[in-house]
């Protein structure tokens, strides 16, 4: 789908003349101040879309592990711009999901996924020093990931993170055990492991990737297949299922990176580079330099969940470009054709998802060039708020 066309109308308004044709993906990157601008819209149209304007949260049918992954993407906006209008809302967004045990164990953590998207919102609040008027971000983390530790499955497979937390009718999800599930442990092992220095920590981060390797959920070209199931052959896990989705890229290419900048093994700086490839190979369109769900936007038959992969895929792009100063011009090869390809309404979601993507693969994009971190709030300031109309509709 395409973006909803108040947006989109708005994009070209302030673009009238982009001077980047839209086939031209070598193009130097769109000036950092489009960037900003348009990205400050699409922030403040995200947050239009929430029904109840306290609590950063989407309604159905979008999925409550969403929210937790807007809310990140949010963070990750206040971080590379300096615009901090949003901190107060992701604030008491995160504390109002993190329930009286404190992990996000809310009726909606359904899966070991669900959970670790809020984890890795509250430690990203934790790496951005945003100040915590309850709880510490970092427990929130560090809560979520001893739980999840300490559902490590070794009772097949020889290890792995079961998608699915509880076991219901056999149908559900709890004998599979998903790249997505392990990636976000994977990548919330090798954050936590950053900021503690324990090495506890970054030892779980080793196994879970050793895990997933050897299980076969990511070949030698660091392509990354969906899921195995646990209850297949006598110690489960036989086949694999292959789909490929661009989150579960993105998912380890980041915690890749943070290996390599804590342990500084080449080991891990090759897998970085090796899941940058994988994903200009599998989710880039070629022709527009647009990011793609390889298995549903080529007939727009992308469901809820899967129209935001892309979006969480460039948000580890940038995050990785921002990490790793020597890997920003290898980003810049999917990111620069990326945003041009937003900048000229080359935008795919569904209602408030088209805002998230367009804003994280800009935020991308600015993490890619050279703008310093935060010191460019004065560039937004001009931009106009959205505003929410008496219909409910967004309007500008
Ligand atoms: C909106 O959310 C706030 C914070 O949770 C809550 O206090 C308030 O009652 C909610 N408003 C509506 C209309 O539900
Ligand atoms: C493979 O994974 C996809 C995406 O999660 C899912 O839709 C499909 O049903 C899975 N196939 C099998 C055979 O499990």
């Amino acid at each position: 789908m395409h973006l909803p066309s108040s947006i989109a109308a708005a994009i070209t308004l302030f673009f009238p003349t982009s001077p980047y044709a839209l086939a031209d993906i070598t193009a130097p990157a769109p000036l950092p101040q489009s960037l900003l601008t348009t990205a400050s819209k699409l922030a403040a149209s995200l947050k239009v879309s929430y029904p109840n304007q306290s609590v950063a949260l989407l309604v159905q049918p979008f999925w409550w592990w969403q929210s937790g992954s807007a809310i990140d993407a949010l963070l990750s906006y206040a971080q590379t711009t300096g615009d901090s209008q949003y901190n107060s809302l992701v604030q008491n967004t995160i504390l109002g999901q993190a329930t009286g045990t404190k992990d996000f164990m809310t009726v909606d953590a359904t899966g070991n996924d669900d959970q670790a998207w809020w984890a890795l919102a509250a430690l990203t609040a934790a790496e951005n020093n945003l100040p915590s008027p309850g709880v510490p971000w970092l427990t929130l983390a560090q809560n979520v990931f001893n739980e999840q530790k300490a559902r490590w499955d070794t009772t097949k497979c020889n290890g792995g993170m079961k998608w699915k937390i509880l076991e219901g009718d056999g149908t559900d999800g709890y004998h599979y055990k998903s790249s997505i599930a392990n990636g976000l442990f994977f990548q919330l092992a090798a954050r936590l492991a950053h900021i503690t220095k324990d090495a506890d920590t970054l030892a779980w981060a080793e196994k879970a990737y050793d895990w997933v390797v050897g299980v076969g959920l990511i070949d030698g070209n660091y392509n990354v297949y969906d899921g195995t199931d646990d209850a297949k052959g006598a110690n489960g896990c036989v086949d694999v299922n292959h789909s490929q989705w661009s989150y579960n890229t993105g998912v380890f290419l980041h915690g890749a990176a943070v290996m390599a900048s804590q342990t500084g093994e080449a080991k891990w700086s090759d897998r970085t580079i090796g899941f940058i490839a994988a994903a200009k190979r599998n989710f880039v369109n070629a022709k527009t330099g647009a990011l793609f769900e390889l298995n549903c936007d080529g007939d727009n038959s992308c469901n809820t969940d899967q129209v935001s992969f892309k979006g969480t895929l460039a948000r580890w792009l940038g995050a990785t470009a921002a990490l790793m100063p020597n890997l920003k011009a290898n980003v810049a090869t999917i990111t620069n054709g990326a945003a041009t390809a937003v900048l000229n309404g080359k935008t795919t979601g569904l209602g408030p998802i088209a805002s998230f993507n367009a804003m994280e693969i800009l935020d991308a994009g600015l993490r890619t060039q050279g703008v310093e971190m935060g010191q460019v709030i004065g560039l937004v300031k001009g931009a106009p708020k959205a505003k929410r109309s008496i219909a409910g509709r967004i309007s500008w």
